[in-house]
């Protein structure tokens, strides 16, 4: 176990590239990695502890409930960016507003605590996501809503953690992707899947299908595309949804494939939100090789106008994107 690298390591050997920085950067990973930790411990005894299974008996701005290790994974994430001093504001997908935190933090944060919610109660696995920015109003002012409504290519980082059969953390400082597994008898996240890409040809395709006629006629065409028999061209594809972006979109990039989230006749915009869940999503693809897009528009492109703004959603191996824009195209 000597030669391998911790995530510690990483960020530190990282910092090192840019000479006089202030480690505020390093440090506010570092946060994100010991909130990890505390909620991948939580998730994997789950189902021993009757207090943190199961609806919390409130809803977030969206309406949705909210289940305690929403509200459990939310608080520690916030405690762990909060203590450490080093960023200015965090918007998070279950709290209405943004929350302002020290005025000389350099970053901001947008995460989506505990993505795959529905899961949380089947032992299925559920995530994290989280996305940082510079901010854009001046250091020693109050965060401002401007500042996290920047676009998704202002992003500095972005990254996931997949509380899967094992807890991996995967993120880009926008030079490739990496990802670390944890070892819970170390403690430690170590490197294990350096340098990430997504393969070129893709054969899986993971869309809630139970929402093909609520679909536009695009993607009616690109799922009966996906089932057609052709095998020159790989196809039919295989079907794989479980219904946690987190986990659909990290099989999709370890073996190449396509997720979809489109918009239907129930979601007029989608269901997926642009700041905590397309927009570091689609960074990480971008940086892995692959593509994503609402349809029409690269997402990181999506000039944002409100903090819980949802969009259509279609990211992984790019010729897999770009059918899916051609038959939308074409409708
Ligand atoms: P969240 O649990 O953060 O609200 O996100 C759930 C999202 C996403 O993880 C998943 O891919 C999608 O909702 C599943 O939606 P359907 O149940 O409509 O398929
Ligand atoms: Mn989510
Ligand atoms: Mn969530």
């Amino acid at each position: 176990m000597t030669d391998v690298t911790t995530l510690g390591e990483f960020i530190i050997e990282k910092q090192m590239d840019f000479p006089g920085s202030s480690g505020e950067f390093s440090r506010l990973l570092s946060a994100i990695r010991l909130a990890s930790k505390i909620v991948s411990q939580q998730v994997n005894k789950a189902g021993l502890l009757s207090n943190i299974l199961g609806a919390a008996g409130s809803d977030n701005i969206q309406g949705e409930a909210q289940q305690k290790l929403d509200v459990f994974a939310n608080d520690q994430f916030i405690k762990a960016l909060t203590a450490r001093k080093v960023i200015c504001g965090i918007a998070s997908e279950e709290n209405d507003e943004y929350i302002s935190i020290n005025e000389e933090g350099s970053y901001i944060v947008a995460m989506d605590p505990l993505d795959g919610s529905s899961n949380i109660d089947v032992n299925v696995s559920i995530g994290t996501i989280f996305s940082i920015y510079k901010r854009i109003s001046p250091v020693g002012t109050p965060v401002t809503e401007a500042d996290f409504l920047q676009k998704g290519t202002e992003q500095v980082a972005a990254g996931y953690v997949i509380y899967g059969s094992s807890t991996m953390l995967v993120y880009t400082t926008g030079n490739g992707v990496n990802g670390f597994t944890y070892d819970p008898g170390l403690g430690v996240f170590i490197l294990s899947h350096p340098d990430m890409t997504v393969p070129s040809v893709g054969k899986i395709y993971s869309m809630n299908e139970g929402n093909f006629y609520k679909s536009s006629e695009g993607i009616q065409n690109f799922i009966k595309y996906a089932q057609e028999v052709d095998p020159g061209s790989n196809r039919p594809y295989t079907a794989r949804y479980i219904g946690s972006l987190v986990a659909d979109f990290h099989r999709n990039l370890i073996k190449g494939g396509v997720y979809l989230y489109p918009v239907t006749s129930t979601s007029p915009n989608g269901k997926l939100r642009l700041l905590y869940e397309c927009n570091p999503m689609a960074m990480i693809i971008e940086q892995a090789g692959g593509k994503a897009s609402d349809g029409q528009t690269r997402i990181m492109e999506i000039d944002p106008k409100s903090l819980h703004q949802r969009v259509a959603f279609f990211a992984g191996t790019s010729h897999m994107v770009n059918k899916i824009e051609e038959l939308i195209a074409a409708e």
